[in-house]
């Protein structure tokens, strides 16, 4: 066999060898198999350059050229997964997940005081039988006061503060018109508390412009003001405790006829006196009353056949009682220091 192609067979092995040893990444085996087995490559043209050689020597070179490049097939093969085992590896290193590290705490939320206080509220007089009942917060004037015996000159719209929006569109001021709503869309007997957000243009220590108020309101053949004492009884002594005395002062409401304003022992000095309730050993939590025969003349109910009670309370005022605050304004700026102590 022609010494010259077994020289050059043995050359391109050498070089193809140290370059091998020399590659560290897949782009250049991928090069290195371009320049020894591509097309154009140093082995591929010795194979194409066996037909040259004198007949009787082909067997053998062609044989040689051959096992040379299942040779260097099979070591680009081997050389290409172990540089794919390597990267694997790096990157399974390099992302490795330290489960021993200390986590991020996620901080938990908690319901708004005033809302854990109204579902308390809302939770009492659905164990009398009370159902909720909603209404609008943009009102008519018609249904905030017209309706509730309150006429345009009537003084008592007065104490109100009311966001007008125009003559007859207001913020409601109370949650008192749910009362008239449900009464003219029901008929008797009728058993309802109204939660919700009511707005006043009023702005100090005790007052914010937007506050939250709980009606009530049940009608019926025979309901008589000693249902409303029972009922706000049971209410005072599960929001406040059993012992809790409460007591009934005559007041005026133009919705009700008789009229009282409830009061409950001081839950600070237990009735002794103290600066939270100036000395009366009494604090004023709502208004309540006899719902007044012009109101049902209105929604069209006959005085004659039906009676009712009505009662209406600030949300706010029965939770600064109930955790001792002392500036209504809190529950409303937001500030996590004052709200995560609920
Ligand atoms: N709506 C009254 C207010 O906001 C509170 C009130 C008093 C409601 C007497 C009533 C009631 O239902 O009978 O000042």
């Amino acid at each position: 066999m022609s010494n010259s192609f077994e020289d050059a067979l043995k050359s391109v092995r050498k070089s193809a060898q140290s370059e091998l040893a020399q590659a560290n990444t897949e782009a250049e085996v991928s090069q290195l198999t371009t320049d020894y087995l591509g097309r154009k490559g140093k082995l591929t043209s010795l194979l194409r350059d066996l037909r040259e050689l004198p007949p009787e020597e082909r067997p053998r070179a062609g044989e040689q050229a051959n096992a040379l490049k299942a040779e260097l097939e099979g070591k680009i093969d081997n050389l290409r997964a172990h540089l794919r085992e390597e990267a694997k590896q790096r990157t399974l290193s390099r992302e490795r997940i330290d489960v021993t590290l200390p986590g991020t705490l996620l901080q938990q939320g908690r319901l708004h005081p005033i809302t854990q206080v109204m579902a308390q509220m809302v939770d009492i007089f659905i164990r009398m039988g009370f159902q909720v009942a909603e209404g609008p917060q943009v009102e008519l004037d018609y249904y905030n006061f017209e309706a509730l015996n309150m006429p345009s000159d009537h003084p008592a719209r007065d104490m109100h503060d009311t966001f007008y929006f125009s003559e007859e569109i207001l913020l409601r001021t109370h949650t008192s018109p749910v009362q008239i709503r449900v009464m003219e869309s029901q008929h008797p007997p009728i058993q309802i508390i109204a939660p919700g957000v009511v707005y006043r243009r009023d702005s100090d220590i005790s007052h914010t412009p937007m506050f939250h108020q709980v009606e009530g309101l049940m009608v019926d053949e025979g309901i008589s003001f000693a249902h409303l004492k029972g009922v706000l009884t049971f209410f005072v002594q599960e929001m406040f405790g059993k012992g809790t005395p409460l007591r009934f002062r005559p007041s005026f409401f133009p919705f009700t006829e008789p009229s009282a304003e409830v009061d409950i022992g001081c839950v600070i000095c237990q009735g002794k006196g103290c600066r939270v309730c100036g000395g009366t050993g009494w604090l004023e939590i709502l208004g309540a009353g006899m719902v007044d025969p012009d109101v049902f003349r209105i929604v069209g109910y006959d005085p004659e056949e039906v009676t009712g009670f009505a009662f209406g309370l600030g949300i706010e005022r029965i939770a600064m009682l109930k955790f001792g605050i002392n500036d209504i304004r809190l529950f409303f700026t937001n500030d996590l220091r004052f709200l995560r102590q609920f």
